[in-house]
C-alpha cells in the first residue's frame, strides 16, 4: 500500500468526487431531515448517511490497514498509522433547503485525530457538489483547484480593514451568542463578512482568494482536515492563535500579516470562548 501523498490524493479525490455524485443524486432541497445531533437544528439526512457508508465502503477495500474517522459514524482505529477523516456532507443545512453550496470533504491525516495537534493532512480533497470543483492538496507538493495549481506566489494581502472575513456559527444557542458577540465588534472594523454555511468551502475559499480571511469557533476535524491543506499549501497560515494549532477552540485562515492581526484580534475579543 502506498503511503506517498498523491498516491492516497488519488484515492481521496475519488472517494470524495463518488460521494459528491451520490449527494446530488439524492436531490438537494428535496430531502428529509432523518435526525438531529447537538440540537434541533444540527440536523443529519439520508444522503449524508449513504454517502458516509460509500466513503467507509471504498476506503476499507482500498486502504483496510488504515482507521476512519467520520461525521456520522465515529471513529473506527486502523493499525497504520492513517486516519481517513471525512464529512460526507460539510453544509448539512444548505443542502436541506437547496442553497448550492455544500461539499464532501476526504483528508487522510497521519497521528492522532483525537488529540488538538497530533495529526497534520497528508492528503485531501473539497469536492464543491453543486459547482463540481475539487479542491486537492498534497503535502509538500501543493495544492489545486481541478487540477490548476493554487499560487503560493506572495500577493497583496489586505489590512484588517479592508478584509472580507468568512465566518460561520456553531449549532448551539449559548455558543451563537459568544459568536454574535464578536461579531459586534469585529463587523465594524473590515470590509464586509459572508457566513456561507460551508467551512470546507470557506477554509479552500481562503486558498483561491475569494475571501482575504476566515474564522470560525467551534470546527470539528472533519469540518478543517482536507481544507487545511488546501490552504496551507496555498501559503494560507492556519493557526488557533496564541501560537496553538487550529481545533474545536479557534481556527483562524489568511495570508499573513493579516492572519497575525486577525487572530490576535480575536483572541482580545474572547472568539476561543463561549
Ligand atoms: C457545519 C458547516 C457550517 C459551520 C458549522 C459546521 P455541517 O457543518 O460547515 O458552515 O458553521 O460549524 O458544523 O453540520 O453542515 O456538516
Ligand atoms: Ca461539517
Amino acid at each position: 500500500m502506498t503511503d506517498d501523498p498523491l498516491g492516497l490524493l488519488a484515492i481521496a479525490e475519488e472517494a470524495a468526487r463518488r460521494a459528491g455524485e451520490l449527494v446530488r443524486a439524492s436531490g438537494p432541497g428535496r430531502i428529509a431531515v432523518e435526525a438531529t445531533k447537538s440540537s434541533p437544528t444540527d440536523v443529519v439526512t439520508a444522503a449524508d448517511r449513504a454517502a458516509e457508508e460509500l466513503l467507509r465502503a471504498m476506503l476499507a477495500q482500498r486502504r483496510p490497514e488504515d482507521g476512519v474517522l467520520g461525521e456520522e459514524e465515529g471513529w473506527v482505529a486502523g493499525t497504520s498509522g492513517l486516519t481517513w477523516v471525512v464529512d460526507p456532507i460539510d453544509g448539512t443545512v444548505n443542502y436541506l433547503y437547496g442553497i448550492p453550496a455544500f461539499a464532501v470533504s476526504v483528508a487522510v491525516v497521519s497521528g492522532r485525530p483525537d488529540v488538538v495537534g497530533g495529526w497534520e493532512t497528508v492528503a485531501g480533497c473539497v469536492y464543491d457538489v453543486p459547482l463540481g470543483q475539487a479542491f486537492t492538496a498534497a503535502r509538500g507538493r501543493g495544492a489545486w483547484l481541478d487540477g490548476r495549481p493554487l499560487s503560493r506566489a506572495p500577493r497583496e494581502v489586505p489590512a484588517l480593514d479592508q478584509a472580507l472575513v468568512a465566518t460561520g456559527f456553531g449549532y448551539r444557542s449559548e455558543r451563537r451568542r459568544a459568536q454574535a458577540r464578536v461579531l459586534l465588534h469585529l463587523l465594524p472594523r473590515v470590509r464586509d463578512v459572508r457566513r456561507v454555511g460551508c467551512s470546507a468551502l470557506d477554509l479552500c475559499g481562503v486558498a483561491a482568494g475569494r475571501y482575504d480571511a476566515y474564522f470560525e469557533r467551534g470546527l470539528h476535524t472533519w469540518d478543517f482536515a482536507a481544507a487545511y491543506l488546501v490552504a496551507t499549501e496555498s501559503g494560507v497560515t492556519v493557526t488557533g492563535g496564541g501560537g496553538r494549532p487550529p481545533s474545536e477552540e479557534l481556527l483562524v485562515a489568511a495570508r499573513d500579516p493579516l492572519a497575525r492581526t486577525l487572530a490576535a484580534e480575536l483572541l482580545e475579543l474572547g472568539a476561543d470562548a463561549d
